[in-house]
């Protein structure tokens, strides 16, 4: 990919990971609209895109809680660009807590941005995707659904369901040559708590997590924070996988053992599901 005047689309772009998706896009020679709910942040950030790169370049606020204004969005990047060949869901807020302290409607609120929002995304831009001779569509999910630590249970459950919505999608798409790629960053130095704590809905409004949930979270895995990188270094090793339409594009380096350890789990599983079946 990458001949010449293919478009890309991230959502959560105005800063961290969906900012390096967008920039590394950009350095490739592709257009690139940047979408986010801080319009202001987002429009200012793809006029840098546009002046370093010397590509074309828009953001637009966008919360991908609308569903209104997702469509609204996927015209307005026909109206400018008449194409999509690369789309990342990439919107993702966090909200820390126990699962015996968090509510029915924290729980909602983080599976409709991080998983609805991703549905949302998914289908205001196929039929513009379908239009791309090489179309790709990347979702983030997290490392926390390889290796979960305690206390992030609703983002977590989101980021499994961010799977599950990406694995369930490649199937229905695969006549389609539209390649689905599941994203699995881990530790990079963005604006997430920040960003999820102002983009909680007022009714909700509360401390995105307390002193005890951090130290909770490193206890049950203390990996977690051995390596922060920078969230453009995190995407600059992601985006060839993208534009590949790889099935997986992971991060860091740091989560062969713990994938290894649940498949042979999930594989002894099976095993001995057959062996009973055989009566063996
Ligand atoms: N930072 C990490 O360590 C880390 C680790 C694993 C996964 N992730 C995932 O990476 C993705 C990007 O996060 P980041 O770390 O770059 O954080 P970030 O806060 O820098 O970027 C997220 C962006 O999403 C925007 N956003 C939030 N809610 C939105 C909504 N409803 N509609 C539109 N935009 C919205 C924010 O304004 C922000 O610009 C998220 O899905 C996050 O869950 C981050």
């Amino acid at each position: 990919m990458t001949a010449g005047g293919e478009c890309a689309v991230v959502t959560g772009a105005a800063s961290g990971f969906g900012l390096g998706l967008a920039a590394e896009c950009a350095a490739r020679g592709m257009r690139v609209a940047l979408l986010d709910r801080d319009g202001d942040r987002v429009g200012a950030e793809a006029e840098k895109l546009a002046h370093e790169y010397g590509v074309d370049a828009f953001g637009m606020a966008v919360d991908v809680a609308d569903d209104t204004a997702v469509r609204a969005a996927a015209d307005a990047v026909r109206d400018r660009f008449a194409r999509t060949d690369l789309v990342v869901s990439n919107v993702g807020v966090q909200l820390f807590g126990a699962v015996e302290r968090l509510t029915d409607a924290e729980w909602q609120w983080v599976l409709d941005v991080n998983v609805v929002g991703s549905a949302r995304v998914a289908r205001a831009f196929l039929p513009l995707l379908r239009e791309s001779p090489a179309a790709r569509l990347a979702f983030t999910s997290s490392s926390g659904v390889l290796a979960p630590a305690s206390r992030m249970a609703a983002y977590q459950a989101s980021k499994f369901a961010v799977l599950g919505l990406a694995e369930t999608l490649r199937l229905e798409l695969r006549d389609e040559d539209i390649r689905v790629t599941v994203v699995f960053p881990s530790g990079m130095v963005s604006r997430h708590l920040e960003t999820s704590q102002d983009a909680q809905p007022d009714r909700l409004r509360r401390s995105i997590g307390e002193p005890e949930d951090f130290a909770a979270m490193h206890a049950s895995n203390p990996g977690l924070a051995a390596s922060v990188i920078d969230p453009r270094q995190a995407a600059g090793n992601v985006i060839d996988a993208l534009l590949r339409g790889d099935r997986y594009a992971i991060t860091h380096g740091d989560l062969t053992q713990a994938v290894t350890e649940r498949h042979q789990d999930i594989h002894q599983a099976a095993v001995a599901a057959r062996d009973a079946a055989n009566g063996t």
